[in-house]
């Protein structure tokens, strides 16, 4: 046995006024990779996370957790195995303080109130929010909620860390704790995003996505510094790989 940690076969999807999202969209992940999801927007990227904990359900094709498909007998499970945080946290926070948005999870995992303490803090100081545990997610910033939103996922230390723009509206320092937290964690980590840096620095593989299809699947720096295809597909070779020759004069 040799079970990806996720396994996504020929999916397809369309939404109900007919558009066409995800077509023929087949990868997978390995055990503790880190894999980074481009594409201009309305690519598809968050119609396809989407399907990996169950929030759609495949038209065709399947998906595969560890093994396991993903179906309405195996929803529960596999919620508690993967982690999605959402690209707008409004869709994420609905308790009425962030520490019970982020027990939230562990509490319905079954936990013990001390375990699920420890949960709170802890993720609520991995994303350097824990001065705002008993504010309420509506008083807190944009940047503020997104990382609210991630400690509410941390927090159930699911084995598959599946996000959404995790980096949108946050400022550097926030961007940067959250790209070193990224990187130093073993899970197993897909990470939808138009920050291509972040991308560089956290994922070793990167899928591009366009129209509803992949249209690469390979390593993050030689699928970014393939400028033809970036343009293609609209986007851009990321900055970061653009200045490393050293200068001559
Ligand atoms: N609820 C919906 N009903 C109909 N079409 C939708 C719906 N949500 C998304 N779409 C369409 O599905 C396609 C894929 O959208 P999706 O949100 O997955 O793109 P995305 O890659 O996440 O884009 P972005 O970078 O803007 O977040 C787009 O054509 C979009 O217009
Ligand atoms: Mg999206």
């Amino acid at each position: 046995m040799n079970a990806s940690a996720l396994e996504v076969s020929d999916l397809r999807f369309a939404y109900p006024d007919g558009t066409l999202a995800l077509r023929e969209v087949s990868f997978r992940v390995s055990p503790g990779e880190a894999v980074g999801i481009v594409g201009a927007n309305g690519a598809g990227k968050s119609t396809l996370l989407l399907h990996l904990n169950g929030c759609l359900a495949p038209q065709r094709g399947s998906i595969h957790i560890a093994g396991e498909q993903l179906d309405s007998a195996s929803l529960k499970s596999v919620r508690r195995r993967v982690g999605l945080v959402f690209q707008d946290p409004d869709d994420q926070l609905f308790m009425p303080s962030v520490e019970e948005d982020v027990a939230f999870g562990p509490l319905q995992a079954g936990l013990p109130m001390e375990e699920v303490e420890r949960r709170v803090v802890g993720a609520l100081q991995e994303v350097g929010l824990l001065h705002c545990r008993t504010r309420p997610p509506y008083r807190l910033s944009a940047g503020e909620k997104r990382a609210a939103a991630l400690a509410s996922v941390l927090a159930l230390s699911p084995s598959v860390l599946v996000m959404d723009e995790p980096s949108t509206h946050l400022d550097p320092r926030a961007r940067r704790r959250l790209i070193e937290l990224l990187g130093a964690l073993a899970q197993t980590r897909l990470i939808a995003t138009h920050d291509l840096e972040l991308v560089v620095e956290v994922c070793s593989r990167v899928l591009v996505l366009s129209e509803g299809r992949i249209v690469a699947d390979g390593p993050t720096r030689s699928v970014l510094n393939d400028e033809p295809l970036m343009l293609a597909h609209g986007l851009e070779r990321p900055h970061i790989l653009q200045h490393h020759h050293p200068h001559r004069d």
